[in-house]
């Protein structure tokens, strides 16, 4: 569990960023992080593997508090990281040498690497492409390589960081997918994103403003709030809004939906 409580974080030129936070997540959970930006997302999460420390309050990982110095390396290995932009996080010349490079920094025997980063290159589906440099990818196979990186370290949980902002749709898409599959494997996913149909898949979603949690819900119950866009600067896509309108007018009876065909097929059987 990660839990945090009456966490405040004032940056040293004053500005307080998150402003007496509580927060538990639960093993296993899937929760998405939305706000405008400037709201306190990355330094909340920053938080979690002690990149930054409280100003007063305390996170605690699993059981282990982030101020302690002795917890310091058990706490990164247990929540990994994964930022905006992949290149800024590349090491090797070669995909395989790159997802290799934490695990080289650590206690595991030279022999275990390969089959470790082999494993891992094969299941995000980069396992061809291992001899190439990762800057020959395409954005979000480059996103992938990142995110090998960190889960060839096996945390329990890992903290996406808007790692879908900087990707094409279809690139977008690809990695999302790739974070559902990560959680069903049983780590625990902080998304960071301000794209609230990101959240569509995960347990719970959390709207953050101002430096404080605004919102803590499940998803398709904080998609239908009114106030989204006016008082949180969230927006859903063209689809979701029609049919929240639809369903707060009571001409559709099952919620938000997702796709063009399911709001067809709601419309007919509204008929
Ligand atoms: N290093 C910093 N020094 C001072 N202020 C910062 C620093 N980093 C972020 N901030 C401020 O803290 C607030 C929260 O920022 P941040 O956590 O980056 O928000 P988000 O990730 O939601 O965009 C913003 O007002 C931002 O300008
Ligand atoms: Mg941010």
């Amino acid at each position: 569990m990660i839990d945090i409580a009456t966490l405040n974080h004032r940056y040293p030129d004053g500005k307080l960023a998150l402003d007496s936070i509580d927060l538990s997540i639960k093993k296993g959970e899937f929760v998405v992080i939305a706000g405008r930006n400037g709201s306190g997302k990355s330094t909340l999460v920053r938080h979690m593997n002690a990149l930054l420390l409280p100003t007063s309050g305390f996170v605690k990982v699993n059981g282990l508090c982030t101020t302690k110095k002795a917890n310091l390396l058990n706490i990164r290995k247990t929540v990994g990281m994964v930022f905006q932009n992949p290149d800024s996080q590349f090491v090797g010349m070669t995909i395989e040498e790159d997802v290799a490079f934490g695990l080289e920094n650590t206690q595991v025997a030279h022999e275990k690497i390969k089959p470790l980063v082999d494993n891992v290159l094969k299941l995000m589906e980069l396992h061809e492409y291992r001899k190439c440099s990762p800057r020959s990818l395409s954005g979000g196979q480059r996103q992938k390589v990142a995110i090998s990186g960190v889960l060839v370290m096996e945390p329990e949980y890992i903290v996406f960081d808007e790692v879908t902002s900087m990707l094409d749709p279809i690139s977008r898409l690809e990695v999302l997918a790739t974070i559902k599959q990560i959680n069903e494997k049983g780590i625990t996913i902080i998304h960071v994103t301000h794209r609230l149909e990101e959240a569509v898949n995960a347990d719970r979603l959390i709207v953050m403003n101002s430096g404080k949690i605004a919102l803590d819900g499940a998803p398709h119950e904080i998609f239908l709030h009114p106030d989204l866009l006016s008082k949180y600067g969230l927006e859903l896509p063209p689809l979701m809004e029609l049919s929240r309108k639809l369903f707060n007018a009571g001409i559709i009876k099952d919620g938000i939906v997702l796709s063009k065909e399911e709001l067809v097929e709601e419309l007919c059987q509204s008929i």
